[in-house]
């Protein structure tokens, strides 16, 4: 790379999983550094942006879509998935019918939008609210993701701030690896 240049990259990432998961929480703590008890159901899709310096020559703004729980059962997560080149599907470690919805959310997002080489997105899982229970094993989720096309897990906690910046990381280093 010549002196000087510098490169900016504008990803668009999607948040999904079941209601109540902890998505929008997740989204207020990377991007804002904001945590608060009162859940407020989201109503179709709500959007963040986290810009990050990642290196000295390279800036990477995150456009975060907040996709409500309940668009699982809409028709419109096509649309919202459109041009998105990387995702996070939370569970909720407290409810573990959230766990079980994971796979749907993984089949629907792999069917609607696609790398433009034909590839599945990059995709993360987030066990959140670990800060309540950690009840998988690493080698549980370890094969979960294998088996289910996740490139990793991380426990997370919005409420207190675990893993989440982390999970951050990790995600936007495999995004730019298809730059
Ligand atoms: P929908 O908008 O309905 O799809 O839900 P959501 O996934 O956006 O959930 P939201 O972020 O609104 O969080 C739901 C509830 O879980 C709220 O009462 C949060 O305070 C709580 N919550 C979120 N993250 C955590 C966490 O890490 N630990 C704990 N203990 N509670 C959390
Ligand atoms: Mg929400």
């Amino acid at each position: 790379m010549m002196a000087g240049e510098c490169k900016e990259y504008l990803f668009k990432v999607l948040v999904i999983g079941e209601n109540g998961v902890g998505k929008t929480c997740i989204i207020r703590r990377y991007a804002h550094q904001l945590f608060s008890e009162n859940y407020r159901v989201t109503i179709g899709v709500d959007f963040s942006l986290k810009v990050i310096n990642w290196d000295s020559s390279t800036s990477v703004r995150l456009q975060l879509w907040d996709i409500a729980g309940q668009e699982r059962f809409g028709n419109m997560t096509r649309v919202y998935y459109k041009g998105a080149v990387g995702a996070f599907v939370v569970f909720d470690l407290t409810r573990a019918y959230t766990f079980e919805a994971v796979t749907k959310w993984k089949e629907d997002l792999d069917c609607k939008v696609k790398l433009p080489d034909g590839r599945p997105i990059p995709t993360v899982l987030l066990a959140n609210k670990c800060d309540q229970k950690n009840k998988y094993t690493d080698f549980f989720l370890d094969n979960f993701c294998q088996e289910a096309g996740f490139l990793g897990w991380f426990n997370t906690s919005a409420k207190e701030n675990i893993n989440v910046e982390k999970a951050g990381q990790f995600l936007v280093e495999r995004i730019l690896e298809n730059t």
